[in-house]
């Protein structure tokens, strides 16, 4: 029987938010979910507003991700940002491998890796995302691609490090666009990656949690995060309201 896991939903920011529309937004949210037990909820501001956002949220339950890190721990990396300053400047998360790092910044399956790792050494927990593109799905190769994402980015991983892995499961073709994975179709894909979860921990993959993510809203949370295997979501566009995002958290509760 599966484990029963605990929802988590975070906000990925991308590029919007200023420090000034960072602190109003989080200010809503802390009023709104900042107290909310039964999930775990997280947003990813910009680098320039971490600090001062987890500043502000410190004392309620929401917390910080950073939306990529380095895998070295300082050097001559021009732009780049590492682990411990993630944690320092308050992250306890961050998000690693989003498609539009992978797509536009030549992030590969091999760099996801390095990444994954250095954020649990670091005692971050990394949001490992993965998903196929249009052109995949439709040659009938997602489960072959998201299987590959999988198993490289967690390539060399200890069970107990395993455990503290959080997937994101996104179809590019569904991020951005408005157009939604059905529930059928995000199951489909989070049961192929539990499996395969299994074959690489055992039973800790019981307890990781799979977000879908990808035009997530108030309008479809529920049901997404219905489904068995569903047990959260990465949230872009409709984690800068506090409206929408204040929403689709209350919607993993149920
Ligand atoms: P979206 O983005 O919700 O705006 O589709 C999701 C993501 O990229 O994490």
């Amino acid at each position: 029987m599966a484990a029963k896991r605990t929802p988590f939903v975070a906000g990925n920011w991308k590029m919007h938010r200023t420090v000034a529309e960072a602190l109003e937004l989080v200010g809503a949210l802390r009023d709104r979910i900042g107290s909310m037990e039964g999930v775990r909820v997280a947003v990813a501001p910009p680098f320039t507003a971490i600090h001062p956002v987890a500043q502000a949220l410190r004392g309620s339950r929401i917390e910080v991700a950073g939306q990529n890190v380095h895998w070295e721990k300082q050097g001559a990396f021009t732009g780049e940002i590492s682990c411990g300053m993630l944690v320092e400047a308050g992250a306890t998360c961050v998000i690693v491998g989003h498609s539009e790092r992978r797509q536009y910044f030549g992030e590969t399956d091999e760099t996801v890796n390095r990444r994954a790792r250095a954020a649990l050494e670091a005692g971050l927990t990394p949001i490992v995302c993965v998903g196929e593109t249009l052109e995949e799905r439709e040659a009938n190769r997602t489960l072959e691609v998201v299987g590959r994402q999988v198993r490289g980015a967690l390539a060399g991983l200890s069970a107990g490090d395993l455990a503290k892995v959080v997937i994101a499961y996104e179809p590019v073709w569904a991020i951005g666009t408005g157009r939604t994975a059905t529930a059928a179709q995000a199951q489909e894909v989070h049961g192929a990656i539990r499996a395969l979860l299994r074959e690489l921990g055992g039973e800790v993959a019981d307890r990781m949690p799979i977000q879908y993510g990808g035009s997530v809203k108030p309008e479809n949370a529920a049901e997404l995060m219905a489904q068995p295997d569903v047990d959260g979501a990465l949230v872009g566009g409709a984690s800068l309201q506090a409206d929408s995002f204040g929403a689709i958290v209350k919607a993993a509760l149920q």
